[in-house]
């Protein structure tokens, strides 16, 4: 008998049933003697030994199904070799669990801080096989994660329904866009959207700089202008500070519930605009995952069920130049991949005349 434990971890988003489907369905088909163990909420479930022993019917009809079936949770936040609430140290209470179930391997469906724990749990003699979940692109060692693009797909059409109320009342509107200190959602909604202005964490902006493109088009005879704010867009100024300054800044400006209020206060105060400010937030994360990444999810499952045939462990199954290619994931663990400033796409979306706030 074979034993697969399984886990999603971390913040969800659209997909993750879909991958667990296509791990499942690709072990059942292999194998006849494999069983599925479910981990509720994430790492949490490891921890404490709350699991479920899954049945083949439990994967199917769920290829479109948002969220997961299994639960997640951010918990524990930073897996190191410390004291739970029980006393009882967190890796050796996950490793104890692998061991006492008897598994052959953990697959573990999660994002950046997920795939840490992941290498932690692999160097510590575990079998691990990972898959790149979340819709802030972010994960090193993956051209693609799923969830982005259901999320792009919801992003953009945020700032589809902006655009015509924005024209109607000649208003500046700003859509902030998830992403965490990453700006791959917004670059991508804020293109697709039609924005006028995209705001990244990559590219300080100059509030200056922002507001002059406002004028220009109002001067130009456009009714509205939409800006497209990442979530952990920063300022030119807020970029040269130490963190200690930065801190104490965000301290004093505890008026703005999130970043796109502040940039809304700044462009009124300066231009004498009317803005109006949508965050679209979660919503970001729900719903059902698009064709994009049902297609993604299910490559990507299969992929990690024969990485567990072939007892290849230590691994995220990732896209690289649209193959699904294997990835160390002590290559993954710890690293961002950012937006590059001088990459094409920010080239080709500034031949187009979108501002980024920077020149
Ligand atoms: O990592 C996914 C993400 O949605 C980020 O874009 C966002 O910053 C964060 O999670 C929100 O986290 P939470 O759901 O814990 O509020």
């Amino acid at each position: 008998m074979r034993r697969i434990g399984m886990l999603t971890s971390g913040g969800d988003c659209q997909a993750l049933n879909a991958t667990m489907r296509g791990v499942a369905k690709s072990l059942y088909n292999m194998f006849d003697d494999v069983e599925i163990i479910g981990f509720e909420d994430g790492y949490k479930g490891l921890m404490y030994a709350d699991y479920k022993i899954m049945q083949p019917s439990d994967f199917s009809g769920i290829l479109t199904e948002g969220g997961t079936i299994l639960g997640t949770s951010r918990q524990p936040f930073k897996l190191m070799h410390t004291p739970d609430e029980n006393g009882l140290d967190k890796v050796e209470s996950m490793k104890h669990t692998y061991r006492k179930l008897k598994l052959n391997c953990l697959v573990v469906l999660g994002g950046n801080g997920s795939q840490k724990t992941a290498n932690l749990l692999s160097e510590e003699g575990l079998n691990v096989v990972s898959l790149p979940k979340t819709i802030d692109n972010d994960l090193w060692g993956t051209d693609m994660t799923f969830g982005f693009q259901s999320a792009v797909n919801i992003a953009t059409n945020a700032i589809d329904c902006i655009h015509t109320t924005a024209a109607s009342h000649r208003r500046v509107f700003i859509v902030e866009v998830m992403g965490h200190k990453v700006g791959w959602l917004t670059l991508h909604a804020g293109l697709a959207g039609g924005a006028d202005i995209i705001l990244l964490p990559e590219i300080p902006y100059d509030i200056n700089v922002v507001c002059d493109a406002i004028t220009k088009r109002s001067k130009a005879g456009k009714r509205f202008s939409i800006l497209a704010v990442a979530e952990g867009a920063i300022s030119k100024e807020e970029a040269s500070m130490s963190k200690k300054e930065l801190k104490a800044k965000k301290r004093t400006e505890m008026v703005y519930p999130s970043v796109a209020y502040e940039i809304g206060a700044r462009i009124t105060e300066i231009t004498g605009s009317e803005v109006r400010v949508t965050v679209p937030g979660h919503m970001q994360r729900g719903g059902e995952p698009c064709a994009y990444d049902r297609v993604l999810s299910t490559r990507l499952g299969a992929t990690a069920a024969k990485m567990i045939a072939d007892g290849e462990f230590g691994y995220m199954a990732a896209v690289k130049n649209n193959d699904i290619v294997k990835v160390p994931l002590s290559e993954v663990a710890g690293r961002l991949k950012t937006v590059d400033p001088n990459c094409s796409m920010i080239k080709e979306a500034k031949m187009v005349g979108i501002c980024f706030g920077d020149e």
